[in-house]
């Protein structure tokens, strides 16, 4: 078995998004003595500017055109990062709402690795996801609770857009556990920890 956990917080120590993925993590590790796990951190990895060569690529792709060299050693860096995903029976995200979304560098990641036969086929029959049969684990973390307030269905760009994301590339199997009230206060916020830090585990027992 192997875990890819998709970093979305460009905090370490303090991140509560990432302190639950670390109990859902340690968790797993425990039930797939043989398992791996790669951490991509999207903090700490280059992602390709999307133009030029690589968006010559994709558009040479979709039109069924040959890559010139410069085109197709673009969309090796593609590859490689979609092979992260390819590899992983489980993708684990751990993911902060930045502005009722998702931060800049995770939906760049994605952009980048979601392409047309790398991680889906599109054509006259419609979409086709190619990561089929994998589960796609999220922990959300967000500073105010979503409800009354904040209707989800108005201000969930968060894991409404994973959720949507993980049914494209095929993944109908998606698991979601929120920690909310970040910044209502300490005692708040390290309850909400805790809480959201034993469903993961809960989770993780089962996967
Ligand atoms: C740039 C930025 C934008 C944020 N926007 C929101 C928001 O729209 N809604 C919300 O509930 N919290 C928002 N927050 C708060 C974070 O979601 C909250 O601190 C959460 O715990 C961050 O997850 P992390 O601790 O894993 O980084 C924002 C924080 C930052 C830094």
């Amino acid at each position: 078995m192997h875990l890819l956990h998709v970093i979305g917080s460009p905090r370490t120590g303090r991140s509560a998004s990432r302190q639950v993925a670390n109990a859902f993590t340690e968790v797993w590790k425990e039930r797939h003595a043989d398992g791996t796990v790669d951490e991509l951190n999207v903090w700490e990895i280059d992602l390709p500017v999307f133009d030029g060569p690589v968006l010559e690529a994709k558009y040479a792709g979709i039109e069924g055109r040959p890559l010139d060299p410069a085109q197709a050693d673009a969309w090796r860096t593609v590859n490689t990062l979609a092979e992260r995903f390819r590899q992983a029976n489980v993708i684990l995200f751990s993911v902060p709402m930045w502005n009722f979304g998702i931060p800049y560098r995770l939906k760049h990641l994605i952009d980048v690795v979601s392409q047309k036969d790398v991680l889906f086929t599109f054509d006259e029959k419609g979409l086709n996801g190619l990561l089929g049969g994998r589960t796609v684990v999220t922990i959300a973390a967000r500073g105010v609770q979503l409800g009354a307030d904040f209707p989800p269905e108005q201000f969930d760009f968060q894991t409404t857009y994973l959720t949507m994301w993980s049914r494209m590339v095929g993944i109908t199997d998606v698991r979601v556990i929120s920690v909310e009230r970040t910044l209502a206060g300490p005692e708040r916020d390290h309850a909400s920890r805790n809480e959201a830090s034993e469903k993961a585990r809960e989770l993780a027992r089962g996967l």
